[in-house]
């Protein structure tokens, strides 16, 4: 993927640019996990007939806010006047509910697509942009990832990307709730709709 330019404008940097800037906000770990989520949404978005250079922003910011602390997502609830309810979740939340805010203010990043990707990629909603799908399965899928059912949900992918949707929050929510963790209202509305089949 070295070879991708940007043309579309929809950032102020080279992809090496922005590469650049990602590495200095993350540990290494957590920085390949983020270049194996750019390779696999560059592949959905060709598979899917979604937007590549968009497809690579997602996948390179999505986890840009990752390793910040509370302070900075608690204060940025205020700075930009985010919903207080926020404040009672925590850094899986935050990362990308409040990230999508930090990023559009830090990086100049004015593309709503992609921002509303980012926002919602550990949560999904009830209405999905082909972007925020592919994200939000590039996110589970990508190489790095060694979890059991990891092989089915990428030939599941291969196959559909809604179903890779409902099969992604199926096993996120079993895994959640196995573990007493407190599910976030948007998980509850995607798998309402990609699983149960609510409208
Ligand atoms: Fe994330
Ligand atoms: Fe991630």
């Amino acid at each position: 993927m070295n070879s991708l330019e940007y043309r579309l404008n929809l950032l102020p940097y080279t992809r090496a640019e922005l590469i650049e800037m990602v590495k200095k906000q993350v540990s290494k770990k957590r920085f390949r996990h983020i270049l194996g989520v750019e390779q696999s949404a560059i592949e959905l978005a060709e598979q899917y007939g979604g937007c590549i250079e968009r497809a690579s922003i997602a996948g390179l910011l999505h986890d840009y806010c990752k390793e910040m602390p509370a302070d900075v997502f608690l204060q940025a609830i205020d700075d930009f006047r985010l919903n207080v309810d926020l404040k009672t979740w925590n850094n899986n939340i935050w990362h990308g509910m409040v990230g999508a805010s930090i990023i559009r203010e830090q990086l100049e990043l004015t593309d709503e697509v992609i921002l509303h990707a980012i926002e919602i990629h550990t949560t999904g909603n009830a209405q999905m942009s082909l972007l925020d799908k592919i994200l939000y399965v590039a996110d589970y899928i990508e190489l790095g990832r060694d979890f059991p059912d990891v092989q089915e949900a990428r030939e599941i992918a291969n196959q559909s990307l809604d179903a890779a949707v409902a099969f992604e929050t199926a096993h996120t929510l079993a895994h959640l709730i196995a573990k007493n963790i407190a599910i976030y209202p948007l998980t509850i509305e995607t798998y309402n709709h990609y699983c149960a089949g609510r409208k």
